[in-house]
């Protein structure tokens, strides 16, 4: 699919077909003629009739629960009818009054418009693509003149962040069998070098050198090389602050000898999706004039079994000098981000978020809708759910409590890879990165769940979402 082009303007275009937003009202039924038992409910559409023109009516919901959600939804509704009927026109002629912000509803709604007509369709020939009925490149929002500059500079940030998105989906939705550590690498450089970063990658023999050995231990039974990157971004005058973010990189999690289940495995393509929202974030930094030094840290390995593998047993020794028993080895998450968390403190990072596929447990506890989050300070963690919740990614704290430490001791070792047997494995997994964070205050997203999705539905294509980008680009380009 191609990226839409997505225009601002204050007047109804006489040339394209044209959707009005309508809410759940009297006035719904009034536009619709009464006749085809329209409600106004979101995403709803019919025939209708707005200022003497002939348009399709779109449900918007209730007026008085429209928030970003409902905005972004109805951008992602009027996108999936543009197969439909072609380049088209979105007219919103009011928006509820607890959207006082005009610029952060425009946002949602481009947002919801621009991701919501992505498929990933590289690797369809052309006679298996959904049938399209009509060509569509562009999208229009017509909006009252008095807001024609905040939505233009809203317009302007949605295709950004999600440009940055479709990035993230790519790249998760891409098989391992060609997305591997090695191609991941290239496609970083290539960023760095579209968008103006610093780029160094650690290949195998580098990992070695530097004592990558959560990382080395995981690739160990996989004949794809490793690879630690990161991007450095660096803001024109003087940083505010020196952050960093960590992203889990397995192209493909087997589970090693420990092996997953056929069915559990199915999916493990997209247990990169922590690396992939990490680099499409940093993608972004420098067009949206991010005011902070910022380094991306990404490790990348594919986790399979084979007579070089690591084995249940094993000990390995992090670049932290820490110790890790690994009891199971297809908890290979920590492990490779124990590496990438040091390598983060010793750059001198203030403050750290890593995203991560990490633990079955966390889409146990919260589902495919909400990732958890735990560290090591309230402000950090307050920040990442409230820029969360306006791009409309949630969050749910768990607590990280001293007591469950127990739970990763080793008999041998500093720690082990598991928790206790059916006990808090979130929070377990949350513990042990814990260990390599040390006094820098510390965010840790579990997006197990969210980062993929089911089934296309509002602003998600069945497949990678690209989970915690837009939380990334907001954080760190809005405090
Ligand atoms: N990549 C998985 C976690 C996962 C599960 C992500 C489902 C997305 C959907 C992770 O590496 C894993 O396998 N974790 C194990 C840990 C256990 C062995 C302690 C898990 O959650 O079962
Ligand atoms: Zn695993
Ligand atoms: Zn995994």
């Amino acid at each position: 699919m191609k990226f839409l082009d997505l225009f601002v303007t204050d007047s109804i275009p006489s040339s394209i077909p044209t959707f009005v937003a309508c809410f759940k009202s009297e006035e719904a039924k009034t536009l619709a003629s009464g006749i085809w038992g329209f409600t106004g409910e979101g995403g709803e559409m019919a025939p209708g009739s707005y200022q003497d023109r002939e348009v399709i009516l779109i449900g918007a919901g209730d007026s008085d629960e429209f928030d970003l959600d409902a905005a972004r939804y109805l951008g992602a509704s009027f996108a999936r009818r543009l197969s439909r009927s072609g380049n088209s026109a979105l007219v919103i002629s009011r928006l509820e009054p607890e959207l006082e912000e005009v610029s952060d509803a425009i946002l949602a709604l481009a947002e919801g418009v621009l991701l919501g007509t992505y498929r990933y369709d590289a690797l369809r020939s052309e006679a298996s693509l959904p049938k399209k009925v009509k060509e569509y490149d562009s999208a229009t929002l017509v909006v009252p003149s008095e807001w024609i500059d905040a939505a233009n500079n809203a317009v302007e940030i949605a295709r950004v962040t999600a440009r940055a998105t479709w990035l993230a989906r790519d790249l998760i939705n891409e098989p391992a069998k060609t997305m591997t550590p090695k191609r991941f690498a290239e496609v970083a450089t290539e960023v760095a070098r579209n968008s103006n970063l610093e780029i160094r990658v650690w290949d195998e023999q580098d990992a070695q050198r530097e004592r990558l050995g959560g990382l080395l231990g995981v690739a160990a039974g996989s004949i794809q090389p490793p690879r630690m990157i990161r991007l450095s971004y660096r803001p024109k005058g003087d940083p505010k602050a020196k952050l960093a973010l960590v992203g889990k990189g397995i192209t493909f999690d087997s589970g090693g000898l420990s092996l997953k289940p056929g069915n559990s495995m199915m999916t493990m393509k997209t247990d990169m999706s922590g690396a992939a929202a990490v680099l499409a974030a940093m993608s972004t930094l420098t067009e949206l004039d991010c005011p902070y030094e910022v380094n991306g840290y990404m490790a990348l390995t594919e986790n399979l079994p084979s007579g070089t593998a690591t084995k249940p047993g094993d000990v390995l020794v992090t670049r932290s000098g820490k110790t890790i028993e690994v009891l199971n080895t297809d908890a290979e998450g920590r492990l490779v981000l124990s590496d990438a968390l040091s390598l983060a403190v010793e750059d001198g990072a203030e403050k750290i978020v890593d995203l991560a596929t990490l633990t079955g447990a966390c889409v146990v506890a919260l589902g495919g809708e909400i990732a958890g989050v735990m560290g090591n300070d309230d402000d950090l963690i307050g920040e990442l759910i409230s820029d969360g919740s306006v791009e409309g990614e949630s969050y749910w704290r768990l607590p990280l409590p001293k007591s469950y430490k127990k739970h990763i001791e080793s008999e041998i070792a500093d720690m082990r890879n598991i928790g206790e047997a059916g006990a808090a494995g979130a929070i377990s997994a949350a513990l042990l990165l814990q260990e390599f964070v040390g006094e820098t205050k510390w965010a840790h997203l579990d997006i197990a769940g969210p980062a993929r999705s089911e089934k296309d539905a509002g602003i998600f294509a069945k497949g990678g979402t690209g989970f915690g980008t837009r939380t990334l680009i907001r954080w760190l380009t809005k405090h």
